[in-house]
């Protein structure tokens, strides 16, 4: 299973997929490239360490949503690809129906919150702001419906009378890190 990863930030949730691969726990898939719409990501410095392709994609004109001219570029650079699997990790633009019509059925996305709780950006503030005893992160399957797709897997992160907003967040970056990986593993059959 040929997977592409997207995404725009440092990369820990591509770097636990990456380290999942070479420790033999990626069952069938196979990270093929790294894509960003951030020249400067962190994540793209991850490719050389783990001797994956990345690229950076320029995504202009939009800043918050991938459409016209980016997304043609886009969907050019992953069809190259091949992709069975696009994962979004910490991909921040809203994706639009060329994109998500071009690898249809294909995209599944990372979310830090317990969806449908907490959609939007800032997930781990605004569920440690609200008081929930629990939250966690989601994987579900991209849709028009911004964070609204089918849930195809969560993990629950308990929030503890003692945890701050850094210890929350950690956690769930843990969880993430957890599930992720997991679920890619379990989509390509071990
Ligand atoms: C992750 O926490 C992911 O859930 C979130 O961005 C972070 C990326 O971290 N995604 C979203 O909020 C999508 N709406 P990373 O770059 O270290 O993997």
């Amino acid at each position: 299973m040929r997977v592409v990863i997207l995404g725009s930030g440092r990369g820990s949730n591509a770097e636990a997929i990456l380290a999942a691969q070479q420790a033999g726990r990626l069952g069938r898939a196979r990270v093929v490239q790294i894509i960003s719409d951030q020249p400067a990501a962190g994540i793209l410095a991850l490719g050389p360490r783990f001797g994956v392709t990345a690229a950076f994609v320029d995504p202009a004109p939009f800043k918050t949503k991938l459409e016209g001219e980016g997304e043609a570029r886009f969907i050019a650079a992953v069809n190259a690809c091949a992709p069975d699997l696009v994962v979004l990790a910490g991909f921040m633009r809203v994706l639009k129906p060329g994109f998500l019509g071009a690898f249809a059925g294909k995209i599944i996305n990372l979310h830090p919150s317990l969806l449908p709780s907490f959609p939007g950006l800032d997930s781990i503030g605004q569920a440690f702001r609200r008081g929930v005893k629990v939250t966690g992160c989601t994987v579900h399957a991209v849709t028009l419906d911004v964070d609204g797709g089918p849930i195809i897997d969560q993990a629950e992160v308990r929030v503890d009378p003692a945890d701050t907003l850094e210890s929350l967040t950690a956690k769930v970056h843990a969880a993430e890190h957890a599930l992720l990986p997991a679920v890619i593993a379990r989509l390509g059959g071990r």
